[in-house]
């Protein structure tokens, strides 16, 4: 199967009832047993449901894996991640990541003597000087939130498999339509699934997808074990929302590439971050590993600073001034004050999160009507 009819069938069975076309929402905590032990392949919804069944054979099949795992959000899968190591493990992690993983990582890990590495990444040099005899795993965010760096997923995974050190990669803002990691060496695969995999800004739901077997069986007893499963109403609207992912992300990068040439010509801004700029310090990788250039755009008005960039977010009407990004509607963000407010400022700014920086997920209105929001909103 191609991307595009994998997204609608991948995995999926027909449903064994009555031939429903959609796999029915099984709001059911348990299944009845005829003997002890004897059942239809389901016994606790903590441990297997078969909604969310459907939406990790989804999952798998989108991102090129064999297995899928869902669980209650994009921080709970990235805790189960967490959770395959040992106190003494080292983590290498870009240093221009999403704040909650940052939080999750220094504030909730570290307590358990998991050591956290954050560096640049463009260079592969700075990954390969913080390894040791106690790296365990090397955390990539690509592109980069809010920055779009874009991060060389081939070569960072030959170094992790020369050094026996896993990789995984968060893909939340690219989606499997975009870059599927597994394919380029990835040991695991991360989503937020809020965000474009289910893409109507009306879910929280996370996954992981893997090809290895161990893996896999670890990461399955993790999720049973410690229980930060997603229900059986979300696990169907992500589904749902798969199933459209192609067509959308399509419109999603469309406008995103007018807004980014818009944003670049206007003489209020200073720079645009895209990486489907030529001039992009990331553009060949970018091209090498993504199909398309995404829909998240962030930038630095003219002389801006906290106050300005604030005013402007909330002069826009189109866009939504809201955390989250990956729904059908545009949303604007401030990351200073709200997704990266948890990273602290001096490291904050070294990776470029000024406080002027203003993050666009760009949505699939219609472009001249986003642009015109722009407009008034910047002048
Ligand atoms: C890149 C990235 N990773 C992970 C997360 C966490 O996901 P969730 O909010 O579903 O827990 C987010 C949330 O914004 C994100 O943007």
């Amino acid at each position: 199967m191609k991307f595009n009819t994998k997204t609608i069938h991948g995995g999926q069975i027909t449903e064994k009832g009555y031939g429903a076309v959609m796999p029915p929402i099984y709001q059911t905590s348990t299944y009845s047993q005829t003997s002890p032990g004897k059942h239809k392949g389901f016994e606790y919804s903590r441990t297997h449901n078969p909604t969310r069944d459907a939406l990790e054979k989804s999952l798998a099949s989108i991102e090129s894996g064999k297995y899928g795992l869902a669980f209650g959000s994009g921080l709970a899968a990235i805790d189960a991640i967490i959770k395959l190591l040992s106190p003494g493990d080292e983590v290498i992690s870009t240093n221009d990541l999403y704040g909650g993983s940052y939080r999750l990582f220094t504030k909730v890990f570290e307590k358990y003597n998991i050591k956290f590495h954050f560096t640049e990444m463009n260079n592969t040099n700075s990954v390969l000087e913080l390894i040791n005899p106690k790296t365990r795993l090397i955390w990539v965010e690509t592109p980069t939130n809010p920055m779009m760096n874009v991060i060389d997923i081939k070569s960072i995974s030959k170094i992790a498999k020369s050094k026996k050190i896993l990789l995984a990669v968060d893909n939340t803002f690219a989606s499997p339509y975009i870059q599927r990691p597994l394919e380029l060496g990835a040991d695991i695969v991360m989503h937020s699934a809020t965000k474009f995999l289910a893409g109507h800004s009306d879910v929280i739901l996370g996954a992981l997808i893997v090809n290895d077997d161990q893996i896999a069986e670890k990461l399955y007893f993790i999720q049973n074990a410690s229980g930060a499963i997603c229900g059986p109403m979300d696990s169907f609207l992500t589904l749902r929302g798969i199933k459209t992912l192609h067509v959308r992300m399509k419109r999603h990068c469309e406008n995103a590439k007018k807004i980014s040439e818009y944003l670049t010509e206007n003489k209020n801004i200073e720079k645009v971050y895209w990486p489907g700029f030529k001039t992009h310090p990331n553009y060949k990788i970018a091209l090498e590993q993504m199909y398309n250039f995404g829909a998240m755009v962030s930038f630095k008005p003219t002389g801006s600073n906290f106050n300005k960039a604030v005013k402007i977010v909330e002069k826009m009407k189109v866009f939504t001034l809201a955390e989250s990004l990956g729904g059908v509607e545009s949303l604007a963000c401030h990351p200073a004050s709200m997704t990266h407010a948890s990273i602290p400022k001096k490291m904050r700014e070294k990776s470029g999160v000024v406080d002027s920086l203003i993050r666009l997920s760009v949505g699939i209105e219609d472009s001249d009507d986003l642009i015109s929001d722009l407009e008034q909103a910047l002048n």
